[in-house]
């Protein structure tokens, strides 16, 4: 085992209590099922369940609502932990929290977070987020679904892709174009429940990793919900899904920290054991040089991470988080890449777990704004200034 993750940070005790708690959770409840959910497709719902009683589905919202109410740091610290063992249980733990309860939190009426936040929090349910549109992707204010105003409801009309949480999620924070002239402007936050007439579900996509975790589309056909769904003001939703991503990359980057912390771990295992020209491959300095790079880009991945988060609430937050995800979702590619490398044929075979991982990471670098909007981001951010 390489260090946890805590080692090389000063962390309140409340924090490392917690680190603990997790990753004992993680390893003693998740890791026994890691594989077999992976390969039947299998979504962890007792687990969730479990992970809710624990209080890791409502960590960003306020104790007045039933969530922990903790901070971005312990947030990281947990999802990481997660990722280690299981990064599709991880990515369903970030969605919930940080792109369905974090924006009711911050941008909600108090009747709608009385509503809505308490069973979420409480990990009863889950969430997700639709942003994304088969036509609008890195382009988001692309999008062309359209919510209309009609008396004391929206009603929804159009598609939703690749939307984490599809099927399993009781509540939505979808975007939807309420007034077709105005361009981002013209774009509006709304929860949508899984349960409102004319919402529905399509067909779970067929992933190459992260295969426990749900992904499908969403579908509004007349879907009508209550007035009281908007979050903030009419016209206000493209900065909320904005600023909700600047704050829910921070829960990707961690994720890419857990998958790249596992992929040091089981190349360093293998190369300990692994003999070949009469010495544990260990030994060899090529694969010295692998580990010690692997190692080197875990700490500075973690670094950005764990910066970034406890910047949650300066200026930089937006462009520290998008760094974070940049570089940790390509250093983990890049670890789990060297790692599989380091297991030779064996990595190849789906017996070991870095085999899953590889699949695994891949989508980091894509998911929640790839590496190239992340790099717009953090340039546009620099030379606005
Ligand atoms: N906070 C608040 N407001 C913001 C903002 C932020 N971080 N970023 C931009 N805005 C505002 C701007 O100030 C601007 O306002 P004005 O019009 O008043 O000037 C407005 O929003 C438009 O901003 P831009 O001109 O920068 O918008 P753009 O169209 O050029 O594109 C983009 C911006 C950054 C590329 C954006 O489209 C983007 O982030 N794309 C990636 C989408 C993404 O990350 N999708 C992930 C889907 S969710 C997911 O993956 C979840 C999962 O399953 C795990």
């Amino acid at each position: 085992m390489t260090e946890p993750t805590q080692m090389s940070f000063a962390l309140t005790e409340e924090q490392q209590l917690l680190c603990d708690e997790v990753r004992r959770f993680a390893v003693e409840r998740i890791r026994p099922g890691t594989a077999e959910r992976d390969r039947n497709h299998e979504f962890p719902a007792e687990i969730l369940g479990e992970m809710g009683e624990l209080g890791l589905l409502g960590m960003l919202v306020d104790e007045a609502y039933d969530g922990g109410g903790f901070d971005a740091l312990t947030y990281v610290l947990a999802m990481e932990e997660i990722a280690t063992v299981c990064p599709a249980t991880a990515v369903t733990m970030s969605v919930t929290n940080s792109v369905c309860c974090w924006p009711i939190a911050r941008f909600g009426s108090e009747e709608l977070k009385r509503r809505v936040l308490p069973a979420l929090a409480r990990g009863e349910v889950i969430g997700g987020f639709g942003l994304t549109e088969p036509g609008s992707g890195s382009d988001a204010s692309a999008m062309r679904c359209t919510a209309v105003r009609d008396g004391d409801s929206w009603v929804l009309n159009g598609e939703k892709a690749w939307i984490t949480n599809a099927g399993y999620g009781k509540f939505f924070v979808v975007l939807a174009r309420t007034d077709p002239a105005a361009g981002n402007k013209g774009i509006s936050a709304l929860v949508v429940p899984a349960d409102a007439p004319g919402f529905s579900v399509g067909t779970p996509e067929d992933k190459m990793g992260l295969k426990a975790s749900k992904t499908a589309p969403l579908y509004f056909t007349d879907c009508r919900i209550p007035a009281g769904n908007l979050l903030a003001e009419e016209g206000h939703g493209f900065r909320i899904a904005m600023a909700t991503l600047d704050h829910s990359r921070l829960g990707i980057a961690a994720q890419a920290v857990g998958i790249h912390r596992r992929a040091l771990e089981l190349a360093v295992e293998y190369a300990r054991e692994r003999v070949q020209f009469g010495v544990p491959i260990a030994q060899h300095q090529a694969i010295q040089f692998k580990i010690a790079q692997m190692a080197t880009e875990l700490e500075a991945a973690r670094a950005l991470t764990y910066g970034a988060a406890v910047a949650e609430h300066s200026p930089a937050a937006g462009r520290l988080a998008c760094q974070a995800k940049l570089y940790a979702s390509e250093a983990a590619n890049r670890a789990c890449w060297e790692a599989l490398q380091i297991h030779g044929g064996n990595g190849f075979c789906e017996d070991y777990e870095i085999a899953r991982l590889y699949r695994d990471v891949r989508v980091t670098t894509i998911y929640e704004g790839t590496s190239e909007m992340q790099r717009m981001v953090i340039a546009r951010h620099l030379l606005r200034s």
